[in-house]
């Protein structure tokens, strides 16, 4: 085996961790041919989950041809077990596999979708998350996820809005070092800890019209203050891997972008692990109109991408390149040292099979103890909407009419990314509650819809777990029967788990007609109607908000959702989410979000019309729910905002106090939100952005002083010349439930 040929033990007795390892790639890359090389550069995908091109590749014969570095996307620990043996026993150097997959939320045990995710704003919880993926993942096979997804996201429309933290940046910077620690453990080289990669950088979610792979141009101050902030954080807090995006930055790819790879994060931030294209990106370069394969490959290297996902351009033309004089052996070295690098701090050269013990897989995945603590979290999640007269949580008595297409469909509760998710192994929606409500109530189910009326239009938005299909008119005619004799009617309507994610753009982004026909319906029987909202993403709901009782966003919960949802309907625990995403009104106000800039002209009433301010004719300029809303079964008040000071210096402190009350009848978690405006400064400021918050538990009567403490680093901004910079002047601080409901106060920087 390389390790033993090269002495690693030896080494790394004799030195320090970073020069062990700089000695044995040394040593090792001594001994490595040209080819040799590039096949470290070259990764492959196995075929299991395919999002674009393949090459015609033969994955053993490529990996005895030393022509691969690594593979992903191989479902299932044997067969990935024979790919490792391969590399490490039947090629020259015996040099280790990379294996990949995208657990975005989950391996076997899948959680809430990252959207829902980031709606508990519980950076613990998502570590959790992150930690059992990892123990489940490395028990499978795998050792690099490809994951967090940062990418901001202002737009509904686009279906990957889904698989991001939503559209605050504050946040998004939490949250991304959280599933970095959960992943990554203590430095990566554990048993059960694996390589983590923070994608898409840069800018994907602000791609145009909310269309994937479309095109995206913003100013250097917008990335800076809005977007870059999250994929910063995930470096900082020591990920391993990055992934480019597909679209333009500055009219460059992504992938061979200097300024935004080398200046950026290489230099400025001091980001020295694995850089890594997103699928085939090198060689759709030349679809894009901005080179062919052999020049693409050049430009990619140019900006220290280290290593080709799918594309082969690196593996085929490089060799080539560096005879004509495009590339030198320097280049083509640093990238092979970051491929080796990254397999020796996963503790591949000491041990190539520890991601491969088969009798781990089995006691390791899907555990009792992974589903109750998925189930927990997955209850987190859960946004309530709308909760009229108090009608949730429902009593387990009486009849409950439980209908819609999301009601009995055990494959469709996993969402996007969610291919070791075995839907066979965990209950429906309506399996779960018939085992909650037991004998006390009575449960009755009807589909009363498919997704889509139109069959071709709910064949993609099905994909690889299609729900079955019925006649729309009988299963109306059926779920309106139904639902005349029960009590309550739960709706379980929304998107299937495939109409979000990855080629997932919708521009129509609401529940699908002949689901919100069957709502209408439900409505018109007179009965109280619960809806239990399944989506990837915010939709626009105006319509339902004004038409029935509570709306629940539960979001895609994952393979304990069932018993999740169950959990909050009937009141065991009490709703936490709260929005990450404005949700809009219509789909006109898209781009909706809260910390936009203000305008010369707002709008002094939008209850009427003012003609030549900022408005619509024909819509209020405000979302249906802001971004930090959510509702419990309790209720909280807040009072005014007290300021320990009202000046403050650059490198002093100050706090702000704002006392919360329960006042309801039942505990609960609040997620306090601290906002801040800068209301004059060199580059004009948006009307508030997130700047802390503290999730507190109070029991009913129970009042608590929440303070927090502003210095000068919740106050700074990248200015004209993108130094980071607070400027002197006025202030507003405001704290409160959500963006739209503020307490207000004001002080100075001096
Ligand atoms: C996606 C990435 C993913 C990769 C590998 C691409 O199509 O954009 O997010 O990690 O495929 O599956």
């Amino acid at each position: 085996m390389i390790a033993a040929a090269l002495g690693f033990s030896s080494l790394c007795a004799a030195n320090g961790k970073e020069a062990a390892m700089d000695t044995f790639i040394d040593r090792l890359m001594e001994k490595m041919t040209l080819q040799e090389k590039l096949g470290q550069l070259n990764l492959v995908t196995g075929g299991d989950i395919v999002t674009g091109h393949v090459m015609k590749n033969e994955l053993d014969s490529l990996i005895r041809k030393e022509a691969i570095g690594g593979v992903f996307n191989v479902n299932g620990p044997d067969k990935i077990y024979t790919l490792q043996r391969t590399a490490v026993e039947n090629t020259r150097l015996g040099i280790p596999l990379l294996v990949g997959m995208d657990i975005i939320h989950g391996y076997e045990t899948v959680f809430p979708i990252p959207l829902a995710l980031s709606c508990s704003w519980n950076p613990d919880a998502v570590e959790r998350m992150a930690r059992i993926s990892a123990v489940e993942a490395s028990a499978s096979g795998i050792n690099w996820t490809y994951s967090p997804m940062v990418d901001i996201c202002r737009d509904s429309r686009w279906g990957r809005i889904a698989e991001g933290n939503g559209e605050d940046p504050y946040l998004g910077s939490v949250l991304g070092p959280a599933y970095v620690r959960g992943y990554q453990g203590k430095d990566m080289s554990g048993k059960d800890e694996i390589m983590s990669c923070v994608k898409h950088f840069a800018l994907y979610g602000a791609v145009e019209a909310g269309k994937d792979y479309s095109t995206v141009d913003m100013s250097h101050q917008r990335m800076f203050n809005e977007y870059l902030m999250p994929y910063k954080a995930a470096v900082d807090a020591g990920v391993g891997s990055v992934m480019s995006s597909f679209n333009l930055v500055d009219g460059i790819p992504a992938a061979a972008n200097k300024w935004l790879m080398k200046d950026v994060l290489r230099k400025q931030w001091g980001f020295d692990g694995l850089l890594v294209t997103d699928y085939d990106v090198i060689n759709e370069m030349s679809k894009l109109g901005y080179a062919r394969l052999p020049e693409a490959s050049v430009k990619a290297l140019e900006a220290t991408t280290d290593m080709d996902m799918v594309s082969a351009g690196y593996l085929n033309t490089l060799e080539q390149s560096l005879k004509s004089g495009k590339v030198t052996m320097t280049m083509i070295d640093n990238a092979c040292r970051k491929v080796l690098e990254a397999k020796y701090k996963l503790g591949l050269f000491s041990d190539p099979y520890k991601y491969c013990d088969m009798a781990a897989s089995k006691k390791k995945v899907f555990t009792k103890e992974h589903r109750q603590a998925a189930r927990e979290i997955a209850a987190e999640t859960f946004v309530l909407l709308k909760n009229e007269g108090g009608c949730l949580p429902l009593q387990k008595k009486g009849k409950i009419a439980l209908i819609g297409p999301m009601a009995d469909a055990a494959n469709n509760m996993c969402g996007m990314w969610s291919m070791p998710c075995r839907p066979e192994k965990h209950m429906s929606l309506l399996e779960a509650m018939r085992k909650s409500v037991g004998r006390q109530a009575e449960v009755k189910y009807a589909k009363g819809s498919n997704v889509y009326a139109d069959e071709k239009m709910e064949a993609p938005a099905n994909g690889i777990r299609p729900i079955v299909r019925g006649n729309d008119d009988e299963l109306l005619k059926e779920a309106v029967a139904v639902a005349s004799e029960a009590d309550v009617i739960v709706a379980a309507l929304g998107e299937s788990a495939e109409m979000s994610g990855e080629s997932a753009s919708r521009a129509f982004p609401e529940i699908p007609e002949v689901q919100k026909e069957l709502l209408r319906s439900l409505v018109a029987t007179g009965k109280p109607v619960v809806l239990l909202l399944f989506t990837g993403r915010p939709l626009v709901l105006t319509e339902e908000n004004k038409e029935v009782t509570a709306i629940l966003n539960v979001w895609y919960g994952g393979s304990e959702a069932g018993e999740a949802i169950c959990d909050v309907v009937f009141g065991e625990r009490v709703p936490v989410g709260k929005l990450t995403t404005t949700f809009p009104r219509s789909i006109g106000q898209i781009p909706v979000y809260y910390n936009h800039m203000d305008t010369n002209r707002p709008d002094p009433d939008d209850s009427v019309f003012n003609r030549y301010q900022s408005n619509y004719i024909d819509e209020s300029n405000f979302p249906l729910y802001p971004f930090g809303y959510g509702l419990s079964y309790t209720t909280f008040a807040y009072g005014d905002l007290k300021l320990d000071k009202t000046e403050m210096l650059q490198d002093g402190e100050m706090s702000v106090t704002v006392n919360v009350t329960n006042t309801g009848d039942r505990e609960g978690t609040e997620i306090v939100q601290l906002y801040i405006h800068d209301r004059y400064a060199s580059l004009v400021r948006p009307v508030k952005e997130l700047k802390d918050f503290k999730r507190i538990t109070l029991k009913p009567g129970e009042s608590l002083d929440v303070t927090f403490v502003i210095t000068a680093d919740k106050l700074k901004f990248y200015n004209a010349a993108l130094e980071y910079v607070c400027e002197p002047g006025d202030f507003e601080v405001m704290v409160g439930p959500d963006s739209n409901n503020l307490h207000k106060a004001e002080f100075r920087l001096l």
